[in-house]
């Protein structure tokens, strides 16, 4: 996204146009930025073996997976549902993690019958679970356990999951004993290592000592006669959302992964979401009103908490830019939605360009977490999703009608 002409674009597209032929609010991704940052990743890997497995979860249309699967992403996943939209894509199923806390039967089966690569395993229970249902279907489920490596992101609180405290995984003081127990079931192939200690990370330090404290691990499984093959170190290198944040670059964390365990004969898994989709996406918006009250401004957008949950659920920051350049000056004011909540806020006390009914502005850094986590809260159908291709653009997803909101229903 930058500004020519005094006008933003998305690749080689102006932004106003898309708003203006699409209505608003709506989502905007752009194909090339997403590409750039899954060819970091994977290049950064050199000659390691190695897998990027996309976090599904963090934008999960159609189009942008089968981007990735083209670009030879591999897939991490977190439901059944994304099973399905990653099969829908037209993915390899051979190429797909499957992560979570609490997988159902059903989903185990739907995954065992596409023969995925491999189950992250968060408990024995799940462990002694996907071991019947192999057995039914006479097959070997390749398994890793999932290890809670007791190391603090240093994130937000609701996105921080490597403490003992947190529900994820099988602590790693016991982990040892559970691959000892696991020994015994007939249909698993315990052939992997697997942590994620939260997302939004942008200190590399804890993460060094996950790496170090993971291939510590693998070695003492393999010392105990464990085949282990496969390290997954997880996702949640974090992004730049204000001006003056720093996240580490994709070269230089990967190249501390490689430092510190590349060279044991284990092929490196990663679950990267935020940082391959983020920066690529925008959210474009309207403004419908301003008003004061007392001292305080306030913008009132077409975009609201259903559109974009992150600044209402995490106090999360997104930088908020004209379509069109200003040369007015700034304003302080809160941005915020149509939602009846209080919390239906995009920005707060913020300085942005001064804004009148009628501009459009963009929602930045909005491609992880944005679309996937909306709702149809106030029966406010969700907005459009477009790919923009240097200079073509494409509706990947149309903007919900009415009709959808009730679609199901009975009176
Ligand atoms: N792998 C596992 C097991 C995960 O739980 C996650 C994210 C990822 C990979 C991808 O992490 P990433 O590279 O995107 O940081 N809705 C929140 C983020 C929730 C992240 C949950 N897990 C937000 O908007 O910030």
């Amino acid at each position: 996204m930058e500004y020519r002409d005094h006008t933003l674009h998305c690749e080689d597209v102006p932004l106003a146009d898309i708003a203006r032929r699409e209505g608003t609010p709506c989502y905007v991704y752009s194909s090339a930025g997403i590409l750039e940052k899954f060819r970091a990743y994977d290049e950064a890997f050199g000659d390691a073996p190695h897998q990027v497995c996309y976090a599904v979860k963090a934008n999960s249309n159609l189009a942008i997976l089968k981007l990735l699967a083209d670009a030879g992403a591999g897939f991490d996943i977190v439901s059944g549902g994304e099973l399905f939209r990653v099969l829908k894509a037209g993915a390899n199923p051979g190429n797909v993690i499957f992560s979570g806390v609490g997988k159902t039967e059903q989903e185990l089966n739907y995954a065992l019958e596409h023969k995925i690569k491999s189950f992250n395993c968060e408990s024995e229970p799940e462990l002694a679970l996907i071991d019947s249902l192999a057995a039914r279907r006479g097959l070997q489920a390749r398994v890793a356990i999932r290890v809670n490596p007791d190391v603090d992101a240093s994130t937000h609180p609701y996105i921080s999951t490597g403490l003992r405290e947190h529900k994820f995984g099988i602590d790693i003081a016991h982990a040892e004993a559970a691959y000892e127990r696991a020994k015994s079931f007939q249909n698993i192939a315990l052939e992997g290592v697997s942590c994620h200690i939260g997302s939004q990370i942008l200190d590399i330090q804890p993460m060094q000592q996950v790496f170090e404290k993971m291939l510590a691990l693998a070695k003492r499984l393999r010392a105990r006669g464990l085949p282990i093959l496969t390290l997954d170190l997880g996702g949640g290198l974090g992004v730049p959302y204000k001006p003056g944040d720093t996240a580490p670059g994709i070269r230089e964390y990967i190249g501390t992964m490689c430092q510190s365990v590349s060279g044991h004969g284990l092929e490196i898994l990663i679950e990267p979401g935020r940082s391959i989709v983020a920066e690529a996406g925008v959210l474009l918006t309207r403004v419908l009103y301003r008003k004061s009250n007392g001292a305080k401004q306030f913008v009132i957008v077409d975009a609201g908490m259903n559109d974009l949950i992150r600044p209402a659920l995490y106090q999360s920051h997104h930088q908020i830019i004209p379509l069109r350049e200003s040369t007015t000056g700034t304003m302080v004011a809160d941005v915020v939605g149509p939602v009846c909540e209080t919390g239906d806020f995009l920005a707060r006390n913020r300085e942005i360009a001064q804004a009148l009914p009628g501009d459009y502005l963009a929602v930045c850094t909005a491609g992880a977490y944005g679309f996937v986590a909306s709702s149809n809260y106030n029966a406010r159908p969700r907005p459009p999703e477009i790919l923009v291709e240097g200079g073509r653009y494409r509706v990947i997803r149309e903007r919900e009608t009415y009709d959808d909101l009730i679609r199901g229903e009975t009176i």
